[in-house]
């Protein structure tokens, strides 16, 4: 099967060019201007943006919270991921007290079953012990090569040793673990302060968990990193604070990776007085618009590595199981479909970064930092043809009503995006044709190396 993209300005990190680009047998053969060759189907790309798939470094579907479960499983979150552009989801599988990673594993392969994009795991994991360590290497032998711990959560905590070892331990073998940076003790005793006073409405969430109990918690993340000579990974980064200590440990020279989402970006905490503004109780809550303006700062200097949703979708009905009052709401948002959308109408049409930092932050450094370069991530010969077509005219606004995800609201509801993915090709097939999708359920698993380090 031979498909030749025509006409279409190559988006990558280096740059901007003019040039076709055939596919064959799922691979990218040839990228060269005016391609005289003969294929099955031509898809004329003039006026759009071809990129390297792009890749969410940050999902949870079919995560069972105890009290409910997401309401986006693999089949209906990846179905939305496509027709967002997005051709790999890493999903965090996770590894409940009680489980071995390899339980874990072997339960995300069957809950990613069905996917329309492909999918890799990082192993979220609960508890750290000698057995546990042994597993790592078993993981990375299965393509599982980056991890993550939190810091908060009762069922999930790891303690500040245990954080310590299973770094030190998991940067012996190359591997990457991310981090979910807040300090609990803190913000438990804030949430009782705000009850004893009667605050138990969406309103006290930013308040339970102000800017400094991110920064304190990223600020004890780069010392126990620096102590157990690892990089870090920090997951949905989401205030300036937690970003200058996040500088501060790169001025001492460690490595440190930060992701951040598109809510910290376009939304702020204003949105907590809205009447349905339980939707947007989520961990990191919504912050300060000077947050959001000081990511994007960093994302102009290049200070910010990769943009995951942190696509953890609940219905209303399931928000309100916690009766309405915030230390009891599911937490987590929708995302998935509106990130390419979003950064390229809030970040790029606004001039805070060029076309090739978009291909950067959206594909090429997740592909890099998780093991994936350079046969995904890049628009390259050889290369796998995980391929997404930006059509950067038009307007259209965002609505549950229109995404393809499962739950019944988004956070974006409402907000205007400039242009939209027009095609997708995954692994050389045409799973998405003119916003629709052409081809359901041809997600693979991608088998994942230990990732490059290239901020050493
Ligand atoms: O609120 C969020 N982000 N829920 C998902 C789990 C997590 O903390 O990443
Ligand atoms: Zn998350």
């Amino acid at each position: 099967m031979r498909t030749l993209i025509q006409n279409g300005s190559l988006v990558r990190s280096t740059g901007i060019e003019q040039a076709d680009l055939l596919v064959e047998n799922g691979f990218i053969k040839r990228i060269a201007p005016d391609l005289a060759e003969t294929a099955d189907e031509i898809i004329d790309a003039r006026g759009k943006l071809v990129f390297a798939g792009f890749i969410d470094t940050h999902t949870h579907f079919d995560l069972d919270l105890g009290v409910t479960v997401t309401a986006d499983n693999f089949v209906t979150g990846t179905r939305a991921a496509i027709l967002g552009g997005t051709t790999t989801v890493l999903d965090f599988a996770t590894q409940d007290h009680g489980m071995t990673m390899q339980d874990a594993f072997d339960l995300w392969q069957k809950k990613a079953q069905g996917s329309s994009c492909n999918y890799g795991f990082h192993m979220a994991i609960s508890e750290w012990n000698g057995e546990h360590a042994a597993e790592v290497e078993r993981m990375v032998a299965q393509g599982v090569t980056s991890f993550k711990m939190y810091m908060v959560y009762d069922a999930m905590r790891l303690n500040d040793g245990e954080i310590y070892a299973a770094l030190k331990h998991m940067a012996a073998l190359g591997c990457i673990a991310g981090v979910h940076c807040e300090n609990y003790d803190i913000l438990n005793e804030r949430i009782h302060e705000l009850n004893s006073v009667g605050m138990r409405s969406p309103l006290g969430h930013p308040l339970s968990r102000p800017n400094e109990v991110e920064a304190e918690a990223v600020s004890r993340l780069m010392r126990i990193g620096q102590l157990a000579h690892s990089p870090v990974w920090v997951v949905h980064l989401s205030t300036q604070e937690g970003l200058e200590e996040a500088r501060r440990a790169r001025r001492r020279g460690q490595e440190v990776y930060l992701e951040t989402c598109p809510q910290y970006l376009v939304l702020d905490d204003t949105r907590y007085a809205e009447p349905d503004a339980e939707k947007y109780i989520m961990s990191p809550p919504l912050r300060k618009r000077a947050d959001g303006d000081a990511l994007l700062s960093a994302m102009t200097s290049g200070e910010i590595d990769v943009i995951g949703t942190d696509h953890c979708s609940f219905m209303m009905s399931q928000k309100a199981l916690g009766g309405g009052e915030f230390s009891k709401t599911p937490n987590g948002g929708a995302g998935v479909q509106n990130r390419a959308q979003l950064i390229y109408t809030y970040a790029v049409r606004t001039g805070r970064i060029t076309l090739p930092q978009m291909a950067s932050l959206l594909s090429e450094n997740a592909a890099k930092l998780f093991g994936m370069y350079p046969n995904r991530g890049s628009l390259a010969e050889g290369a796998e043809a995980d391929i997404t077509l930006y059509q950067p005219e038009g307007e259209s606004t965002i609505s549950f009503r229109t995404n393809a995800h499962h739950c019944d609201n988004s956070p974006y509801e409402g907000m205007k995006v400039l242009g939209s993915i027009s095609d997708v090709l995954l692994g050389g097939r045409l799973v998405v044709r003119d916003g629709k999708i052409a081809q359901e359920g041809k997600g693979r698993f991608v088998f994942r190396k230990p990732g490059q380090r290239y901020r050493t």
